[in-house]
């Protein structure tokens, strides 16, 4: 099939989303997606924020529209004409609902670990305004334990669900999932249970803000001033490649790493992530590639630069 998306046009195979098609043209401006997540089945269709404009549908079609569609959720259909960043109706409302994510949001950043690497805040920073019409009074949730190793900020949560699909998808029991209905609608464990499972810390790197955090490493550092390098290990329980984050040549982070659209490529398993703070624990590939536009890039890192107690070795 062949559609148009912001006059390029591109040849996919059915079954292919808008989404899928603009991010084959160029990931650095297909839509945000705030809730889908490729490895994750079922995910998307809960946040808009990935709208564009059908400004021509398929001949095909028998019940052709103009209109805006969520392009994680909208396959292409051959001889769409699709508009993304080129029409100002979608541009007005990405601003909407940037507007209604931030409605309860906290002004949290100069404190929240997600901060650099955070979905919220690059949206807001290319679309979003910085007043809002909202005057009613803002939900407020205490910081909540959710098991051992993952602290719940919910003030922070946008309901993209991600989280849900990672406990459903890789662990072997949720045991959390979203409780209540429209605006009390909450992020939460079953009564006296915890998340505690294996892959359980996938939901961290999934969350596209700083909704989950990682206990282990929680205000030990701004991402921004940690180095990142990718580094491997044996393990029987995930692959083993992981980014490590140093402070000096102090293990402070272990994540998994990601695409270029900022998605996990392998799930990494709780071992790996949360017990394994030694750099001996680790054989370092070299420096992660972070994007020109991420605020950690600032510190030049992928320069090569010595770690002293590897002796030479240039990381
Ligand atoms: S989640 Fe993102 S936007 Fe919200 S406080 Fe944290 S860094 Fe700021
Ligand atoms: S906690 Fe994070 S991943 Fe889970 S629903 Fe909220 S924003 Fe999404
Ligand atoms: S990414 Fe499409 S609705 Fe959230």
């Amino acid at each position: 099939m062949k559609l148009i998306i912001d006059g390029i046009e591109i040849e996919v195979e059915p079954g292919t989303t808008l989404l899928e098609a603009s991010r084959r043209i160029d990931p650095k401006t297909a839509p945000p997606a705030m809730c889908y997540y490729t490895g994750l089945k079922d995910s998307g269709g809960k946040c808009r924020t990935c709208l564009v404009k059908i400004a021509q549908s398929s001949p095909n079609n028998p019940r052709p529209a103009v209109r805006l569609v969520p392009a994680c959720r909208t396959l292409a259909e051959d001889g769409m004409i699709v508009q993304n960043n080129t029409s100002q109706e979608v541009l007005d409302a990405r601003k909407d609902v940037v507007e209604l994510l931030l409605i309860n949001h906290p002004l949290d950043c100069p404190i929240c670990d997600q901060a650099g690497e955070c979905d919220l805040q690059d949206l807001a920073f290319k679309h979003g305004v910085s007043t809002t019409n909202y005057e009613e009074e803002r939900r407020r949730y205490p910081v909540q334990d959710i098991g051992p190793l993952i602290k719940l900020h919910m003030n922070r949560c946008i309901l993209c669900f991600r989280c849900v699909y990672v406990a459903d998808q890789l662990t072997d029991g949720r045991c959390h999932g979203v409780l209540n209905r429209g605006d009390a609608s909450e992020i939460s464990t079953y009564i006296e249970k915890a998340v505690d499972n294996d892959f359980s810390g996938n939901m961290i790197d999934v969350c596209p803000v700083g909704a989950l955090t990682d206990k282990t490493y929680r205000f030990k550092n701004r991402v921004w001033f940690s180095r990142p390098v990718l580094a491997h290990r044996e393990c029987d329980k995930c692959c083993g490649q992981t980014v490590v984050w140093l402070k000096g040549n102090e293990v402070i982070r272990v994540t998994a790493r990601k695409n270029e659209v900022a998605e996990v490529i392998s799930f990494i398993c709780n071992t790996c992530r949360f017990e394994k703070k030694s750099l001996a624990d680790w054989e370092v590939e070299g420096p992660a590639h972070v994007s020109r536009e991420s605020v950690i890039s600032q510190n030049h890192y992928e320069r090569n630069t010595i770690i002293p107690s590897l002796g030479s070795s240039d990381v």
